[in-house]
């Protein structure tokens, strides 16, 4: 296989990722790193035998805060294996279950804003309004509060902290920046959480309460593992809590809008989707809980094509801890480099997706999915380094549908855009302008 040369279109980073092909390389700066789209050597990137021990590791980030630097994203080698096995269980369906609850009582607010948009005949911004939703679950399941707008105002500076921040992160030296004790992260924000979290944490142990969510089950997994060395420190815990309300909130939230967005611009899957989602709550006596998921086969097609044709996360990384020969190419990929996965590329090839800018969730139903080449289909990532919050996402999208559903249509009005518009972005993450759909009400069940 012959890896293309970088042409001019190649050497833009962002036109790369997003028109498929399925080798090349590129420049980061002046770092040569490679692109790999083929589906049989992505496998063997990240899910291979070698995934483990050749490809642990994503780009290097350069930190000297003491919460972001124990990140389980960002850990490498051993320390991300301690953290990543000790907090695996947290997110298992057993576990999830507890968290059920917190997030059907979430959803009381977005259908009373749903409600009100409905009557007022009102195109509603279904990136904001699932925004808040999500932003309640995992507040509540991360740092054990109900987000007042203190808590909001606290988590809107904490992640849209000034660029030059950021910047300066990635370009000083990082001794520079431990001498005069710069982080990325803004002090104040980041104060408030550890002091939420380590109160929340102090008064459980004092008290010898027990509610089930996520701070509980890390802080279990701390005491289940005290004998061996499966034990997370309590900052390792708020560090956790604030990575998982980081990266949980913005993208289930996308995941979320785009649905709605899908749904209302394909009425005949939407109808299919509400028969189903009816079906399954008179047969589960009405009530939203555990037991009416699995009736949700066409539904979870629904989520799976949304997260196909708007990938929250546009691309993966994975950098080579040694030398590496990608077998039948030629092409050895020295230790230390980049090597980047073009998921959106992938997902929008019409190679691999026929009329790849269709919504058909059919190609996920079981009589289809065969057809989905391996390794072309990965909004949640693989191998080893995969998302640990996937089935936590799935859940809290298939609830919210279910809770929409019954009640409400979404609809295509003039506010819709049709395509959606983005925020050019040099993130790895999607940026929707705002996504605007009309809904109405349903005759009650
Ligand atoms: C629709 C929602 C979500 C999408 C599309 C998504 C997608 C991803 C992707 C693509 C990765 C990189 C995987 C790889 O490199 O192979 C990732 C990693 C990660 N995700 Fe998610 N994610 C979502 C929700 C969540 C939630 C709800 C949580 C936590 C509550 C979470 C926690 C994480 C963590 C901790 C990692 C890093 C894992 C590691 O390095 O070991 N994600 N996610």
């Amino acid at each position: 296989m012959s890896v293309k040369q970088s042409s001019k279109k190649n050497f833009c980073f962002k036109i790369s990722y997003m028109d498929y092909c399925p080798l090349f390389r590129i420049y980061d700066g002046t770092t040569p790193g490679l692109i790999v789209g083929e589906p049989r050597l992505i496998r063997e990137i990240m899910t291979g035998t070698t995934a483990l021990e050749v490809f642990t590791n994503r780009r290097a980030v350069k930190t000297t805060h003491p919460i972001m630097s124990k990140f389980l994203s960002s850990l490498e080698d051993e320390p991300w294996k301690r953290v990543r096995s000790t907090t695996t269980p947290t997110f298992s369906s057993g576990k999830l279950k507890s968290i059920i609850p917190i997030m059907t009582s979430s959803a009381g607010p977005m259908l009373s804003t749903l409600a009100s948009s409905a009557d007022n005949q009102e195109a509603i911004d279904v990136k904001l309004l699932f925004g808040n939703y999500t932003m309640d679950i995992i507040a509540r399941s991360a740092f054990a509060t109900n987000p007042d707008d203190y808590f909001v105002s606290q988590a809107s500076k904490l992640f849209t902290f000034p660029f030059w921040r950021k910047f300066l992160d990635y370009v000083i030296p990082m001794r520079i920046l431990e001498f005069f004790r710069f982080t990325v992260l803004p002090h104040r924000p980041m104060q408030f959480f550890r002091r939420i979290t380590e109160q929340a944490i102090a008064k459980r142990k004092r008290e010898n309460i027990e509610i089930p969510d996520f701070l509980q089950l890390l802080m279990k997994a701390n005491v289940e593992g005290v004998t061996g060395s499966k034990h997370l420190s309590e900052e390792e815990i708020l560090s956790q809590s604030v990575l998982f309300f980081s990266v949980g909130y913005e993208t289930s939230s996308q995941l979320l809008a785009y649905a709605a967005y899908c749904l209302a611009l394909n009425p005949e899957v939407q109808e299919k989707t509400y028969l189903e989602v009816k079906e399954a709550f008179l047969s589960n006596s009405g009530k939203i809980d555990h037991g009416i998921l699995s009736k949700l086969i066409y539904t979870k097609a629904v989520i799976d094509e949304t997260l196909r044709l708007y990938n929250p996360v546009l691309r993966m990384e994975r950098r080579a801890g040694r030398d590496f020969h990608l077998e039948g190419t030629g092409i050895t990929i020295p230790k230390g480099m980049i090597v980047g996965i073009p998921v959106w590329a992938l997902h929008h090839a019409k190679e691999y997706y026929p009329e790849p800018d269709a919504f058909k969730p059919e190609r996920f139903l079981a009589e289809n999915r065969h057809e989905i080449t391996p390794g072309t289909y990965l909004p949640f990532g693989d191998g080893p380094r995969n998302c640990i919050g996937s089935r936590f996402a799935l859940l809290e999208c298939q609830l919210a549908l279910v809770e929409i559903l019954v009640a409400f249509k979404f609809v295509k009005t003039q506010k819709t855009k049709v395509p959606l518009e983005f925020y050019p972005t040099g993130r790895p993450l999607l940026g929707p302008k705002g996504i605007f759909v009309g809904v109405e009400r349903r005759s009650p069940i």
